[in-house]
């Protein structure tokens, strides 16, 4: 028997529980070096934080328990026996942000470039599963160059275990997904599959083939920002729904979206303390341009309608013609979409409306009402539009507000032209409360449009047929570009001063609190996807 560490003695049995506790307090101090200090400055060099560091920022200080630091991999091809960090490049574990318990998993570069592989999708499984049963937000914090190449096979199931689990887990728990290095190959179907991605400006990048593969098969030269960067991702092909400055501010994002969510589908979204005072808003009386074909800031109306500093964009740079965002009101937890006459006059194309839908599904999904403030002058035309399948995705936002049974309140500020209106959650696709403003024109389409239509032939035998022109585009607003007929039919309940939408907004969401509709039973709809 060797001698006692701690007495020198041969044989000593007084001391044999302290080497068997050092052995343990060693184990966990080299798993908390991961790939090691030289992996860890080259981490930092790139101004990125270690997998632990990220934790450290995401959980409230003290609350985040390890699970399966002592986890090694199986692999032995490629000389890998003789590598083995404990963790296999993943820390993952539970604790909570902000008092609210949330689940990690945070990949660690500095392993194996933090690469997948059989054990280290199994430790992710296990907190994703044990996320589901508790009812609580799973987060991922992914820095990852992909399946571990020398597993071959074992990584792919390894990923396509946490894909189904991601599938699973959608719309039970919220799952939010970090990007806070390179994710390429199976690394960015997972995240794709999760409700929000937040990516790293400079640092992050996704993309399925990097741009070496991407040069030998279509012969581009892309470099991996332009192929994959965040402003890639946030602008144009909308992948990531935010975009963060750096990692401290990437995990402050994803606490600030934790902050308008519930933990689970059967929970309610936290709810700030808030005292009713005097909630008539005058700005709101000045916002609209006499002119109805100058625009104005929507996020104009939305910050003058919610509690203050409250509103908080998502996807802010992609489908611009459209906003959506989670704001409070009352202290309560809202969604909002919303029409931006700022751009392309607020019409609805592909992209708004795959945008729009998305979220309508995310609130939908976790019990988070919906206020939809509208000014939609219809749907784009033209071939870009049709070939690029506007009839499926317009469907899809009109499938989406069909679908939802979270309190609905729509707000006309300005136009309701054609599909547009009925799309944009309407009376008749179920929406609860529909109010417009006295200056609301809900029509089919616009009095000029119209007028050039149906007294086309009175215009065409006119003396002056401009003078004509304007006389019947003006007949015709009057008749139709206002709210009352709407609200004459019931389609619009209430027409109300911009000044008190705050208020009849807060009163009427209350008023719905409770909610509940019953559905046919079905195994799950048919979105047109
Ligand atoms: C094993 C990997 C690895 C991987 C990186 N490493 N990627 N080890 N499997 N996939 C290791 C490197 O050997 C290196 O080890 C360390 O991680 C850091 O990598 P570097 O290349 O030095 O870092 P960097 O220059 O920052 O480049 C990062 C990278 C690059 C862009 C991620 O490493 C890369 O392109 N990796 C391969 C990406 C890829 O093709 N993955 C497979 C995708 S296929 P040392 O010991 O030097 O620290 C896939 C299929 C799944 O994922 C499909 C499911 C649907």
């Amino acid at each position: 028997m060797p001698p006692c560490a701690y007495c020198s003695l041969n044989g000593c049995c007084i001391h044999i529980m302290e080497q068997k506790f050092e052995l343990l307090r060693s184990k966990i101090a080299e798993a908390k070096l991961g790939g090691g200090q030289k992996r860890i400055d080259a981490q930092h060099k790139k101004g990125k934080l270690t997998a632990r560091e990220r934790i450290h920022f995401l959980m409230d200080p003290g609350s985040f328990e390890e699970i399966g630091a002592l986890v090694t991999h199986r692999a032995t091809d490629f000389g890998m026996a003789d590598q083995q960090f404990l963790g296999d490049g993943v820390v993952t574990g539970y604790g909570t942000v902000n008092g609210r318990l949330v689940y990690v998993f945070a990949q660690d570069f500095t392993v194996f470039g933090g690469s997948l592989s059989e054990t280290h999708a199994e430790k992710i499984c296990k907190v994703m599963d044990l996320a589901v049963r508790n009812g609580a937000p799973m987060i991922g914090l992914n820095d990852s160059g992909g399946a571990r190449i020398q597993e071959g096979v074992n990584s792919l199931g390894g990923y396509a275990d946490i894909f189904y689990r991601n599938v699973q887990a959608s719309g039970v728990i919220p799952q939010i997904s970090a990007i806070l290095g390179p994710c390429a190959g199976g690394a960015v179907y997972s995240p794709a599959m999760t409700d929000f991605i937040v990516m790293v400006e400079g640092s992050s990048y996704m993309f399925v083939t990097g741009p070496n593969v991407v040069k030998t098969v279509t012969n581009e030269e892309v470099s991996s920002e332009e192929l994959g960067g965040a402003s890639t991702h946030a602008s144009k092909s909308g992948v990531t729904h935010l975009v963060a400055t750096n990692d401290v501010d990437c995990i402050e994002k994803v606490k600030r979206l934790l902050s308008y969510i519930p933990q689970n589908c059967e929970d309610q979204a936290p709810r700030l303390d808030y005292t009713l005072g005097d909630e008539y808003r005058d700005e709101l009386m000045h916002i609209i341009p006499e002119n109805a074909n100058h625009p104005y800031d929507m996020k104009e109306v939305i910050a003058g309608i919610v509690d203050t500093d409250s509103f908080f964009e998502i996807h802010e740079s992609y489908a611009e013609n459209i906003v959506v965002g989670f704001a409070r009101l009352a202290g309560r937890s809202i969604g909002i979409v919303a029409n931006q006459p700022m751009n392309l006059a607020g019409v609805l194309d592909v992209n708004s409306s795959k945008k729009a839908a998305r979220f309508v599904r995310f609130c939908d999904c976790f019990n988070i009402p919906l206020l939809v403030l509208v000014d939609v002058p219809g749907f784009l035309p033209g071939t870009d539009q049709e070939w690029n399948a506007i009839i499926t995705n317009g469907s899809k936002l009109l499938y989406a507000f069909s679908e939802a049974t979270v309190p609905r309140i729509t707000v006309i500020t300005r136009k309701a032209y054609g599909g547009a209106y009925d799309v944009m959650n309407s009376k008749h696709i179920g929406a609860d409360m529909n109010y417009a403003w006295p200056g609301a024109e809900i029509a089919v389409m616009g009095a000029k449009g119209a007028s050039e239509i149906i007294f086309k032939h009175e215009i065409d035998a006119a003396a002056d047929p401009a003078a004509k022109l304007a006389e019947k585009e003006k007949e015709y607003g009057d008749t139709f570009a206002n709210p009352y007929r709407a609200a004459a039919r019931g389609f619009i309940d209430e027409v109300i001063l911009p000044r008190e939408t705050r208020r009849k907004l807060i009163k009427s969401f209350a008023m719905l609190e409770n909610k509940a509709v019953a559905r046919a039973k079905r195994k799950h709809g048919n979105v047109p996807l």
